[in-house]
């Protein structure tokens, strides 16, 4: 398996990483995950865009353009054959002696790698999956695609032992989202997600489905919060991510959302999906 550290090629056994980035002491960094389908980047833009985004919010000055972080993207996916597959990139302040505070002259570290994917779709994507209402523990800015993700680890993790996909996260009554991807329930036709704010990331997938594919399909979304309550009483509820596409959701803390079938509505976008990156 291959990676790039600051543009170079390295092979990932290769023990190369600092003990003193300050992403692997701080989880002071950033990242994207980007998928490749036929040997292409998909929506490779809007993560970089992404990227410079987060990278502003934490003060970590942008060394690379998007000219550079696209070739890199090219050659990962030149260099290992992979054409269908995940880019992983992350950029940390960088590396310097163990202090909070921002060190004073340091050059941020871009390490990135891919893997294999399949993009045919799996089990769950198809008939459905499960997922489990957690409480969300996260901070307040998780619209940052920051390295720190403890809550959204040992909420993926209390879901998979409940069996589970995915982790839903409710603050406050409300639901925000996923713990690797954004969530909606659709209602009497209408497609409900939370609104774009601190208490959520604002997905390349989710974006793509407000703008492009609903409408397409004559599908209403609405940005507006709703609680647990709602969430018992949906018709029809799914996930988008990256790697989750569009995953419909069929059971939620154990109770069949709907009728316990994937609705025709997720199904609809689901191939809206599947028709873009084919
Ligand atoms: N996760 N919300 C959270 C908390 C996420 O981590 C992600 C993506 C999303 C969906 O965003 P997008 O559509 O841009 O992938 C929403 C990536 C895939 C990950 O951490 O692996």
């Amino acid at each position: 398996p291959i990676g790039l550290i600051d543009g170079k090629l390295i092979d990932l056994s290769e023990n190369i990483v600092p003990m003193e980035d300050r992403g692997h002491q701080f989880g002071d960094g950033v990242y994207e995950v980007t998928r490749v389908y036929n040997g292409y980047c998909f929506a490779l833009k809007q993560h970089i865009d992404r990227l410079y985004r987060s990278l502003r919010e934490l003060k970590i000055p942008a060394v690379y353009t998007t000219e550079e972080l696209t070739g890199f993207h090219e050659l990962l996916i030149k260099e290992s054959g992979i054409t269908d597959g995940a880019v992983y990139l992350q950029i940390t302040r960088g590396v310097a002696p163990r202090a909070h505070g921002f060190p004073d002259s340091v050059v941020p570290r871009l390490t990135m790698s891919i893997r294999p994917m399949s993009s045919v779709p799996d089990k769950n994507k198809l008939e459905g999956a499960k997922a489990l209402l957690i409480p969300d523990e996260r901070w307040l800015r998780c619209d940052i695609k920051s390295l720190n993700l403890l809550g959204n680890v040992l909420g993926k993790q209390k879901a998979k032992e409940a069996g589970c996909f995915e982790g839903v996260q409710v603050r406050d009554e409300y639901v925000t989202e996923g713990t690797s991807s954004n969530f909606f329930v659709v209602k009497d036709d209408v497609v409900w997600t939370h609104p774009d704010c601190n208490l959520i990331l604002k997905g390349v997938t989710r974006t793509l489905l407000i703008e492009k594919l609903a409408p397409a399909a004559g599908v209403l979304v609405v940005e507006k919060k709703f609680n647990t309550a709602f969430v018992k009483a949906a018709d029809e509820a799914f996930l988008s991510g990256t790697t989750t596409e569009i995953t419909p959701l069929v059971i939620i803390d154990g109770k069949p959302v709907g009728n316990g079938a994937v609705g025709p509505i997720t199904r609809k976008l689901q191939e809206a999906y599947w028709a873009l990156i084919d």
